[in-house]
């Protein structure tokens, strides 16, 4: 079992990248009833919201790269402000769907990004809960007939009011017609259906392989009108995102030991491009190099503390790689 509620990491430390504006409206606008889970006019924001808002734009910008996907979330969030404006104006604002597919390789950023958007569509009252719930084939596919539409109704119900997120969703059509996974894809486009604007389903996974999981069922395709790249990150972004980790974590690289990684994740790229695990393969060597520094320290310093500027340094030696 693999189900993950979200729970996103605040990060405080900003970043130049595209700057998400919080426009102060000047009156309140009317509550928005009914008891979907999803409504297209955002309920009115207090400053608590917008402070709240300005949050999610600092997490997002705090992420190395990304792009692409930062104007996304802009362009949901401007979507959103003037679904509400129209509403108010008595035009007609809705029939937006936001069912995602994310594509790219490990530790691109994905589950990252899926967990902000989550907080988003809450922020903004399109989404009631704003939880998200991670998924995988195993997750929603059973053992016998029937166990399957099951398995999937019952995630797509812990779901509703948040976010379902599949990862490596084509595995789902891997095994072709005869395969328990054609089941899981049938009830999740049913799904769709009867809980429309109830949950936003994200699909992750490799490009080409998401592309032909869409092609498997005639009615996928048209429901996932909003569709991401996770480009791999640059070597100098992924340096980027060490010295982020070590700075989250107080730790400090000194510059022989960011020469080293450098090189390390140079050759490791051009070895096997595609199950480089980008960031994610960064936050590991992280981790690691914070156990041996541990273990270093505790050697090199038996009987007295090595001091601050000690406990925060991570050397060269301390990256086994
Ligand atoms: N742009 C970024 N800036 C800073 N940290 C990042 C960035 N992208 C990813 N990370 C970090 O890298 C790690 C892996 O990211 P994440 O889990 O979101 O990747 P993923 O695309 O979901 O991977 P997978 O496909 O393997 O599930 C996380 O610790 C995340 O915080
Ligand atoms: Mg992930």
């Amino acid at each position: 079992m693999n189900i993950r509620s979200a729970a996103s990491s605040g990060r405080d430390e900003g970043r130049p990248s595209r700057q998400i504006n919080i426009v102060l409206r000047n009156h309140e606008t009317p509550a928005v009833s009914g008891t979907s889970a999803i409504s297209e006019s955002a309920s009115p924001k207090s400053n608590a919201q917008i402070g709240l808002f300005q949050e999610i734009g600092g997490e997002l910008d705090a992420l190395v790269g990304l792009d692409n996907i930062k104007e996304l979330v802009f362009e949901i969030y401007a979507l959103l402000q003037v679904a509400q404006m129209r509403s108010e104006a008595g035009l007609a604002s809705g029939g937006q769907a936001y069912h995602m597919v994310f594509k790219g390789n490990p530790g691109t950023g994905k589950t990252t990004v899926a967990r902000i958007v989550a907080k988003l569509f809450q922020r903004m009252g399109v989404l009631t809960k704003g939880h998200l719930i991670e998924v995988e084939r195993a997750d929603l596919v059973g053992e016998y007939i029937g166990h399957t539409a099951q398995k999937t109704r019952d995630l797509v119900k812990k779901a509703l009011g948040g976010i379902l997120f599949i990862d490596e969703a084509y595995s789902l059509a891997r095994g072709g017609d005869k395969d328990f996974g054609k089941e899981a894809i049938d009830t999740l486009v049913k799904s769709m259906e009867d809980h429309r604007s109830q949950f936003v389903l994200i699909l992750a996974g490799y490009s080409s392989e998401i592309d032909y999981f869409l092609m498997s069922n005639p009615g996928l395709p048209s429901r996932f009108p909003i569709q991401v790249e996770f480009p791999d990150y640059t070597i100098d972004q992924l340096l980027q995102i060490a010295e982020l980790m070590a700075k989250e974590r107080d730790y400090i690289l000194m510059p022989q030991a960011i020469l080293k990684l450098k090189q390390h994740l140079l050759q490791e790229k051009d070895e096997s491009p595609h199950a480089f695990s980008n960031a994610r393969y960064v936050r590991n060597a992280i981790e690691k190099a914070v156990r041996s520094q541990a273990v270093r320290l505790l050697n090199q310093y038996e009987h007295n503390s090595p001091g601050k500027q000690e406990l925060m340094t991570l050397r060269t030696e301390d990256f086994k790689l």
